[in-house]
């Protein structure tokens, strides 16, 4: 039986605004994005090879949390384009075989949303209890809830004398999920996009879409975690605002109207007090890929890799039938590419990054421009955008040397260093990042046990990472190492025999390697062994 699409596909994902402008107003759009298809996936070895787009928020929307903060669900943002430039672009990416999904934005809407505008208009508003409200005075918020963008939950709304709950900015309320009108007002927002012929969706907050129906105060955390340093909320244990049990039945209810459809899927960014936990929302009645975001916490360094890996492939073991995810990037953290960068061994981790991404076992996801090593643009405070902070990784993509994203010189936000990267210098380079991404792309598509394959940890030096693919011997038995050197020096690592099919190191492939093999500073290196 042929594995379900979204475990053998490559994702991309796109930030809508900073992808491509057709119109010459400085904001990247659907038509801007139609026109670059052929770049993605043009059924050649000269395209990319993705095989479906994300699409961050296309909704109307102020603007307060660039789309995530949406003021109708059934409509394109007028900078965008409108649904007529969204039907073209979803049939012409349907054309060349580029699947494409929506991001949802269910926990929460824009405050200048009709929903919400008739619920704070009065206490008896029919729509009051779509949103979370509680009566009280201004001095005291009706519980310990913080925002995880900084401050208290909760926003006081003095013309009905009432607190409403926001888990962002105070400009996007909380929808309440216990008020069936609302699960049914969201149902129907899904069955809208899928009945247009999206693909799925990217779930924005899935985990904290109930909250506590007594609202009772989460408990402080004792413990250290890798979330609290950065985190507003981070001293708290979310028990009672994020990851409440009653939340999968919410998902298994969208998850019902998926299944009205043909092969439609969701992907959850799924935030977990325990990595564990991931598991509860891959169930074949829920969710059928979840992000792990361990990834943009770990150093360059083998053991942190690996140690994520481990976990992953403890929770979602192959025979769960639940499927991993990774991902480097997105539009919420610096590029990986500028984490890990290290004077001239800046690209060659980023080669090996790719090929630890495109050759585990999971679904990878891509960030628009991370296969031209686009890296995180220091934005002035006069050209700042976000409210808090995440401007340097969703800068315009960087097409030519001259920009090549819009006609205007006013970019919505302002371009990186397109003289020394961008998709013109590379093109048509055999040694670009570019190439070696597209290279890497036809391999993993090619290549079954890297599609399929179980993994397996093989001994590596403490700094290198090696694992094993392989595919049961009843189909073809294919077996793939892939080594990883995370060291800025070289090393040598037992291999058995085998034949290299890519190294990030250029003319390497065909070399037979066998008892050991030698990698340069931040090399990696796939491998087929011998039968
Ligand atoms: C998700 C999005 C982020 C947004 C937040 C609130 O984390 O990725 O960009 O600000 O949700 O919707």
């Amino acid at each position: 039986m042929n594995p379900p699409w979204w475990q053998t596909t490559v994702f991309y994902q796109i930030y809508p605004r900073s992808f491509a402008d057709s119109n010459g107003d400085g904001i990247g759009d659907l038509d801007g994005i139609t026109a670059h298809l052929d770049y993605l996936n043009d059924g050649t070895v000269k395209s990319l090879g993705i095989d479906a787009v994300w699409l961050s928020p296309i909704n109307p929307s102020p603007l307060k949390d660039w789309g995530y903060d949406v003021s109708d669900y059934c409509g394109i943002h007028p900078d965008l384009g409108d649904l007529a430039s969204f039907d073209r672009m979803l049939a012409e990416a349907h054309r060349r075989n580029i699947r494409v999904i929506l991001d949802l934005v269910p926990n929460h809407t824009s405050d200048q949303h009709p929903w919400f505008l008739q619920a704070r208009s009065s206490r008896s508003n029919p729509k009051r209890d779509w949103y979370i409200w509680v009566e009280g005075n201004p001095d005291r918020p009706p519980n310990n809830w913080l925002s995880a963008f900084g401050g208290p939950a909760w926003e006081y709304d003095a013309a009905t004398a009432s607190w409403y709950m926001h888990s962002f900015l105070a400009s996007q309320p909380d929808l309440n999920y216990r008020n069936p009108e609302v699960v049914s007002a969201m149902h129907a927002v899904i069955g809208f996009w899928l009945d247009r012929g999206v693909d799925g969706f990217r779930v924005d907050v899935i985990s904290y879409l109930m909250k506590d129906a007594a609202l009772r105060d989460n408990p402080l955390r004792s413990d250290s975690s890798i979330f609290t340093r950065r985190d507003p909320q981070g001293e708290q244990l979310h028990l009672y605002d994020q990851e409440l049990p009653e939340t999968h039945d919410v998902i298994r209810g969208f998850r019902s109207v998926l299944d009205r459809y043909r092969d439609r899927m969701m992907v959850g960014e799924v935030w977990v007090r325990e990595q564990r936990s991931l598991a509860a929302f891959l169930r074949p009645d829920q969710i059928q890929l979840a992000f792990n975001f361990r990834f943009f916490m770990c150093p360059w360094e083998a053991a942190a890799f690996r140690s994520v890996i481990e976990e992953s492939e403890d929770i979602l073991p192959p025979r769960a039938g639940a499927w991993p995810t990774y991902t480097l990037s997105n539009h919420d953290f610096p590029r990986h590419i500028s984490r890990y960068q290290s004077g001239a061994e800046t690209e060659a981790r980023a080669r090996a990054a790719a090929v630890m991404l495109l050759t585990l076992r999971g679904t990878p996801f891509l960030y628009y421009g991370e296969e031209i090593g686009m890296r995180d643009v220091n934005v002035p405070f006069f050209a700042s955008r976000d409210k808090v902070g995440r401007d340097g990784c969703r800068t315009p993509m960087q097409w030519s040397r001259n920009g090549g994203f819009s006609t205007s010189d006013q970019p919505w936000l302002p371009m990186g260093d397109c003289a020394a990267i961008a998709v013109e210098l590379q093109g048509e380079d055999d040694r670009s990042l570019l190439s070696f991404y597209r290279r890497l792309i036809r391999l993993r598509k090619t290549t079954p046990a890297l599609l399929e394959g179980s993994y397996d940890a093989m001994p590596a030096p403490h700094d290198c990472l090696a694992f094993r693919r392989e595919r049961p011997a009843g189909d073809d038995g294919q077996r793939v190492m892939v080594a990883i050197n995370f060291s800025n020096a070289p090393r040598r690592l037992d291999a058995p025999p085998g034949t290299i099919l890519l190294s990030t190191v250029g003319g390497r492939e065909r070399e037979r390697v066998g008892g050991s093999l030698a990698l340069s500073a931040n090399e990696a290196a796939i491998i087929e062994l011998s039968r």
